[in-house]
């Protein structure tokens, strides 16, 4: 199993604070955003991770992160020219994946006190995708997961103007190698991206998409409130 970290986006909601700087090299409480999905990607077994960033910001990750011999993994770092959607970060990642499973992780996103549950369904992944859909209040921000009377998943659609649940799916995603020639066939969406939303709804018409519900506390740090919340959330835990 790889492990991408995308970590791109002009974070235009956080401006001023992303004026100068990525928005995943923000502190979260004592260390830089980024941190946290990348130790979600050590829990769960990965040893190699491919950071990818704008033209403007790669070379501050790799002053960061460096090879990644601190954290006893290998990192690798590429390009995104554009913010031209999550699904591209398998293309730009795609002789870095080579022939292994992939997880990716949004660089903004915060899965914090259940390293086993993730650490579980990263390492008994098999084959298809896992994606993890959490209960949030304000669904029109995200991917958003419809079900049948059955509760099973009958697809998803990316920022509704209606939501038909409150159940997000989060940044972090496992796909088998398929997911390389399924976002080089993807055509762009309305604004203009390669939609993440799109693989997941491909893997889910060809019936390989688990998904799984997140109970713990996630956090998409996009916003000046949910970074201060997840600062606060971090602090808390470290003084328990
Ligand atoms: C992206 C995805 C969305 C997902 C969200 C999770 O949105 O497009 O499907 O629910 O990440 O953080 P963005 O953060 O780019 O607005």
């Amino acid at each position: 199993m790889k492990g991408i970290i995308l970590a791109g986006g002009a974070g235009s909601r956080l401006h001023p604070l992303t004026k100068v700087t990525s928005k995943q090299l923000l502190p979260v409480y004592d260390k830089p955003m980024i941190y946290y999905p990348m130790e979600t990607l050590i829990e769960g077994g990965i040893k190699e991770i491919l950071v990818i960033s704008d033209p403007h910001n790669i070379g501050n990750f790799v002053r960061l992160l460096g090879s990644g011999k601190d954290f006893g993994i290998k990192i690798s770092y590429e390009v995104q020219d554009k913010p031209e959607g999550i699904a591209q970060a398998f293309i730009i990642g795609e002789n870095f994946i080579g022939d292994d499973n992939v997880t990716l992780i949004l660089g903004d996103n915060l899965f914090v006190g259940d390293g086993d549950f993730l650490r579980d369904a990263i390492m008994t992944f098999n084959s298809g995708g896992r994606v993890f859909a959490k209960q949030v209040k304000d669904p029109n921000r995200y991917g958003v997961v419809e079900f049948d009377s059955k509760k099973n998943v009958i697809s998803i659609e990316e920022k509704p103007a209606n939501p038909k649940s409150d159940f997000a799916v989060t940044g972090l995603y496992i796909y088998d190698n398929s997911v390389v020639t399924k976002a080089k066939n993807l055509k762009p969406s309305a604004r203009g991206e390669l939609e993440i939303t799109d693989i997941n709804n491909l893997y889910l018409k060809a019936g390989n998409l688990d998904v799984k519900i997140y109970e713990n506390y996630w956090l998409d740090t996009g916003t000046f409130d949910s970074l201060l919340e997840a600062g606060n959330k971090i602090y808390q835990l470290r003084k328990k």
